[in-house]
């Protein structure tokens, strides 16, 4: 991750705040150049409250990245902490390791009635690379179960992010989070994703599935566990699907005996307008992963979804999927992702997405005026504006004007002007915008304007960075 806020942090001197001390003396930050902070504060985020969070100086942010794709009913909810609360009362932790409880068993029920198709079984986790983890598995150990032990590799995108354990980690196509811990799992094998921006105009837009086909052939069909796909891909900056991507995909997948992963992490609970990814694009996976806006992020928490087809082999005899976590399905986060999707049906956040993606994508668009900005590309709360030396060549950044204008200026500058969101460079640089999803109007202008002064000030620095007479 490319953030590097300590450009918009002021130098550390003098009597700094006890939380200061202690977090630079024993905060290990994730995704973070801990050297940075030696002489600068650290970023440290108080309260919030709807769209807004305050650090501790009480200067006040519009949250433009629901924390990190994941606040999805917005800051200050107490009734969320209230469900955990009240649940702690009644039954603060049992395990899903061979026991059931009420909030686990309700939740996942709730969770198979909203998902699409028969996807039916929900194999709690505590986080999105525990979803991807179990899935994972759960696909390996599925073939083995139909006496196809040899179907191990995984297929998934360049540029994709899946996780960091190990297992997911193979699934995530980024060089520089796999490189610093190889070996890896065996079998993850990587193909090109639905980046068009730069396409040749006759190119076939499926292509990019065909490619997933390609692969398979290489490798050898038998030895293919699954594919593992996000509906919009985060890394590299909101990719969507071409029209038909995912049914062309399906088929590949059925033609071979491979399995289906729809990674959602983030594309699920609201963020595309839809409680999942696969119902915005029309599709219907094996196996869907989910995590962060399951709770809003009020609790950690996430899920494998497995259809039918899926969790059968597991259901019968003395058949076991020999996995687990002691905290998945906790009952506190359970009850707190229960108040979560009561406020999604009450507030009916899916449709305000769904009514507001296109005011909130146009006033993105309304920046392609910025010489800096090339495209804009996304689906509903979840878009991304990527810049570029030229709009006309679409000629991006080299990496050593990246780090010095892009990550050296811009992270810490939209912080400095109150907006939290990304800057990233794990492909072409992008900024990435996720707000909550009760964010408005109101939000929307605020988020334009930021961004309007900050990508200026960037292209200016481009400019003189060329010509520094
Ligand atoms: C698509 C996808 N899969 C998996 C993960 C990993 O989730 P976590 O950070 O909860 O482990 C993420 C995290 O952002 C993600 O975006």
């Amino acid at each position: 991750m490319a953030t590097k806020l300590e450009a918009a942090t002021p130098p550390a001197r003098g009597e700094q705040s006890e939380l200061q001390q202690l977090a630079r003396r024993h905060l290990w930050m994730h995704f973070t150049r801990m050297g940075a902070y030696e002489d600068h504060e650290m970023p440290i985020i108080v309260r919030g409250d709807g769209c807004y969070v305050y650090d501790e100086h009480g200067k006040r942010y519009l949250d433009g990245l629901s924390a990190l794709f994941c606040v999805n009913a917005g800051h200050g909810r107490a009734e969320l902490g209230q469900a955990a609360a009240d649940q702690a009362k009644e039954l603060g932790f049992f395990t899903n390791w061979s026991y059931a409880h009420p909030q686990a068993i309700k939740l996942a029920a709730r969770i198979a009635a909203l998902a699409p198709g028969d996807l039916n079984r929900v194999f709690f986790t505590n986080s999105g690379s525990e979803a991807v983890e179990s899935a994972l598995k759960l696909c390996r150990n599925y073939h083995r179960m139909r006496g196809e032990g040899q179907r191990y590799k995984l297929i998934a995108r360049e540029i994709a992010y899946h996780g960091t354990t190990m297992g997911a980690l193979s699934a995530t196509g980024i060089p520089g989070l796999r490189t610093p811990f190889e070996p890896l799992t065996p079998g993850g094998c990587h193909v090109p994703n639905t980046n068009s921006y730069r396409a040749p105009d006759d190119r076939d837009p499926l292509w990019a599935a065909d490619a997933i086909e390609e692969r398979i052939l290489f490798e050898g069909p038998e030895t293919v566990s699954c594919v593992i796909l996000e509906p919009v891909q985060n890394a590299g900056g909101c990719f969507t699907p071409p029209d038909g991507y995912f049914q062309r995909v399906r088929e590949i997948c059925d033609r071979h005996g491979v399995l289906l992963i729809s990674d959602e992490v983030i594309c699920s609970w609201g963020r595309l307008g839809e409680y999942f990814g696969a119902q915005r694009y029309d599709y219907m996976p094996d196996l869907i992963t989910t995590a962060k806006g399951i709770t809003s992020a009020y609790a950690p928490m996430g899920a494998v979804i497995a259809s039918d087809k899926v969790a059968d082999q597991f259901m019968e005899g003395t058949a076991m999927f020999t996995h687990g976590f002691t905290f998945a399905g906790h009952p506190m986060a359970a009850a707190v992702a229960m108040a979560n999707l009561d406020i999604f049906e009450r507030e009916d956040l899916c449709g305000h997405v769904r009514a507001k993606e296109e005011e909130f994508r146009g006033m993105l668009d309304g920046l392609r005026e910025l010489p800096i900005v090339g495209d804009v590309r996304g689906a509903g709360f979840f878009q991304a504006i990527e810049l570029v030396k030229d709009q006309d060549t679409k000629e991006s950044f080299s990496d050593e004007e990246s780090e010095t204008l892009l990550r050296g200026y811009l992270s810490g500058a939209l912080y400095e002007h109150g907006l939290i969101c990304r800057a990233d460079d794990r492909g072409d640089p992008v900024v990435q915008l996720s707000p909550p999803l009760i964010a408005d109007s109101a939000e929307f202008e605020e988020i334009d304007r930021v961004l309007r002064t900050v990508l200026t000030e960037a292209w200016d620095r481009v400019v003189r960075y060329r010509d520094p007479r």
